[in-house]
Order: C-alpha cells, then structure tokens, then sequence
C-alpha cells in the first residue's frame, strides 16, 4: 500500500460513513488517497470528513474547480487502484453501461485499471436480476473485483443480504489486489478458441471464451508482470496494460508462442486448441452437389504446442510451462497423465461440469510432484490468482 495511488469512489448510501473509516485505514498504511464522492454520497457524509482524513480536496461535481486538464481524465489517470464504497444498485447499473452522468461515473469510464466495488443495498435490490446481472457484466467484461455485502440488520429495517462489507475487510482485499509480487517476470499467456477455416465462410472450433486466459492476463499484470496474451477470436476486451496479439488458427498460435517461449519466465496455455484442422483451405466457398447426401472433409493433426514446448523446455526451470485440462472423468489421473505427456511444470485440471463457459471454476493445481491443490469453487479472477501464486511458488522455490 505505501506510496499507492488510490481513487475512493463514495456513492450515496447510507455505508458512506463507514468509508470514512476505509480511507483512514488506507492513509494509515502509507496509501495516497484521492476521494472522489456522488452528490448523493454528500447527503450523508460530509466531503469535510475526506478531505480531512486524506489531506486532500474531494472531488464531487463534473463542472468543480479545477487547476487544470480534464478533471474526469486526470483523476482517472492519477491512480493504480478504484475503490468504489460504497457501490450503490444506482452506481453498478451505470458502470455496467458505460454511463458518464455524473463525476464519479465518467471517471470510472475512462479508468483503465484495476477496480475493487464494495456493494451495498437492500436484499431485494442485491438479488434483482438487473442487480446480479450488472455485477456479473462488471466482473466479466470489465474484470472488476468485489467484496460481496455481508447479511444482517439493514438501514431499511429488514435483515438480509446488502449490508457493506467492513472495512477491515475491503482494505484487506485491496491489499491484496495492490501487490506487485511479479514484477519483473515475463509472462506468455495464451487465451480462447482456435478457428481452422474450411472455406472462406466456414471453419471448426470450439465453444472457448478465453474467459480464464484473460483473467490470468490481468491477474500477472495487475501483479506488476510483463505480460503478452496471444489470443484466438474472443468477445472480451484486450485487459490493460498487456500486450495483446490476435491470431486464428493454431498454426498462427503455435507460431506466436514458439517466437517469444525463450524470453519467457513461464507460459500459459489456456488456448483450447484444435487438434485437427482441415487438410486445405477451400480458396472458394464449397459448393453442396445435387444428391450429395453425405460429405467427408480430410483433417490433419496439429501441432501439439504445449507438448512441443514440453520437448525444448521440459527439463529447464524457465520458461514454467502452465498446461491445462478440461476433463468429464478421471479427472486427477488423467490430468498427472497429461501433465507426464506433455512434460508441463504445472498442470491445471477442471470438470467440464465445473467451469467451461462460466465465470466461476473448480480447479485442481497439481505439480510433477503429483502434489493436487483443489482451488474449491472460485471466480475465475480468483482462480487466476492461485494460479499464479502456484506460478510464482515454482519460479521462486
Ligand atoms: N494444447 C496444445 N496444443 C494442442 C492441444 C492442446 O498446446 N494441439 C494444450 C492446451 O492449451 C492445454 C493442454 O494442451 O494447455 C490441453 O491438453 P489436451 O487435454 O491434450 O487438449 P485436449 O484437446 O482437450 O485433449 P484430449 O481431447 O486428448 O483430452
């Protein structure tokens, strides 16, 4: 935390006193802290109370004072970590569409980095779908971080879920999310499906999000590594501050790979790459014939890359080759097979019934040791952490 950069958002619910405390707790530890609150925050805490405990002024109305630049930009560019408390429904749903209606959400907008929500609400609000969607939308297209409100007595006087999590808790999960323990690694993660085009409007792949591949990218990133993602045709936005390469087929991929693995201090491949591809490219849409009932297409074996890097790197400590699993049986022993096969350092292994397509994840880490860490049910965010804690485990062991 010490010498951090760090915007408190503070949006109006009845939490906001709390987060008086939270900023304390934060300039305690060494953090600088800028503050920046909704007007409707300001109906129940003062911006007085902020400015005094950050030694800073806070920053409430789009059209304020400002010395110069463009307050919403400068502000979102002045810190590494957003810690919004707490997050109202109200807040959620306009950082979930990209809204810019008021100071606090126009400099969400344009923060390009990592961001930690402290929801709070009434139960009702908290389980509404639009509620549960828009978190779901935060966490997934936008990678954020949340610390979920704890059940109890309510501000509207029911008893539920919706009360702000505690402070000691949010700046504990900001801690976490502020450390730097990979600086100075390199990392090659590889994300997605890979396309093997048949004719020019047709291919074969596989249903992939590259959800994971993208979650280790921010993770390492946002823990200070250098980080490349080489990444198959995906829905997802390039994370910040990684550097992306796009590519389709797993020739390209395996191509990509093998021109960065030896700069590399450990590789990632979470693609899920075809293992067959056609035999040619059709240069023209195929045609179907009168009466053709039937219709074979000639596939080749790809490469296997993770194998092939197994074979240059296999018996060196770097580059760590990370391989990973899907499975639907057997899943430890077939995982140690695969990990033995392909000469992996780390392999992760998972149901498909776990996690494939979701945004949560059951995994098992296990090393050549035959060591297993089962992650349980986790996000993937937080699936991504472990696996590099495991990363970094093997690299510093
Ligand atoms: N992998 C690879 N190249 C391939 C196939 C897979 O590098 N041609 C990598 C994946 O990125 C992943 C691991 O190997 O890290 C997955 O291995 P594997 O289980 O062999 O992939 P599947 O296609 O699921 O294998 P199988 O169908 O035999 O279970």
């Amino acid at each position: 935390m010490k010498d951090l950069n760090i915007l408190l958002g503070v949006t109006g619910g009845i939490a906001a006193y709390k987060s008086a405390e939270l900023c304390r707790l934060f300039v305690k530890a060494g953090a600088r802290v800028q503050v920046v609150m909704s007007q409707a925050a300001t109906e129940f805490i003062t911006p007085l109370t902020f400015q005094t405990l950050s030694g800073r002024p806070v920053h409430v109305s789009m059209f304020g004072r400002v010395e110069s630049g463009v307050e919403h930009i400068d502000l979102a560019n002045s810190a590494e970590l957003m810690v919004v408390a707490p997050a109202t429904a109200d807040y959620l749903a306009r950082a979930a569409t990209g809204r810019a209606s008021d100071l606090i959400s126009s400099v969400t907008l344009a923060f390009a980095k990592t961001v930690l929500a402290a929801p709070s609400m009434n139960t009702n609000m908290w389980n509404n779908p639009a509620t549960v969607a828009n978190l779901a939308t935060l966490a997934s297209r936008h990678g954020w971080h949340f610390v979920e409100p704890g059940a109890g007595e309510l501000a509207c006087g029911t008893s539920g879920a919706g009360r702000m999590a505690e402070p000691s808790e949010i700046f504990a999960a900001a801690s976490a999310l502020a450390r730097r323990d990979m600086e100075g690694l390199r990392l090659l993660v590889t994300a997605g499906p890979t396309v093997e085009d048949i004719d020019p409007v047709r291919f074969i792949s596989n249903r992939s999000t590259g959800k994971m591949g993208y979650a280790v990218a921010r993770a390492a990133a946002r823990r200070g590594a250098h980080v490349e993602l080489v990444s198959g045709p995906v829905n997802l936005p390039h994370p910040a501050a990684v550097e992306c390469i796009s590519v389709r087929s797993a020739l390209e991929l395996e191509a990509e790979v093998r021109a960065r693995a030896s700069s590399c201090d450990a590789i990632v491949m979470t693609a899920a790459v075809a293992d067959f591809r056609p035999a040619a490219i059709a240069p023209h849409k195929l045609k179907k014939a009168p009466g053709e009932d039937e219709r074979t297409i000639a596939l080749v074996r790809n490469p296997d890359i993770l194998a092939g890097l197994g074979a240059l790197y296999g018996e060196a400590k770097r580059p760590l080759l990370v391989g990973f699993a899907v499975e639907t049986q057997d899943l430890l022993e077939a995982a140690k097979a695969k990990l033995a096969a392909k000469k992996a350092h780390l392999l992760v292994a998972n149901l498909a019934s776990d996690g494939f397509g979701g945004d949560t994840n059951r995994a098992q880490i296990i090393d050549r040791g035959g060591n297993a860490r089962d992650t349980g049910k986790v996000s993937k965010d937080a699936l991504a952490d472990l696996i590099c804690d495991s990363i970094l485990e093997k690299l510093l062991g």
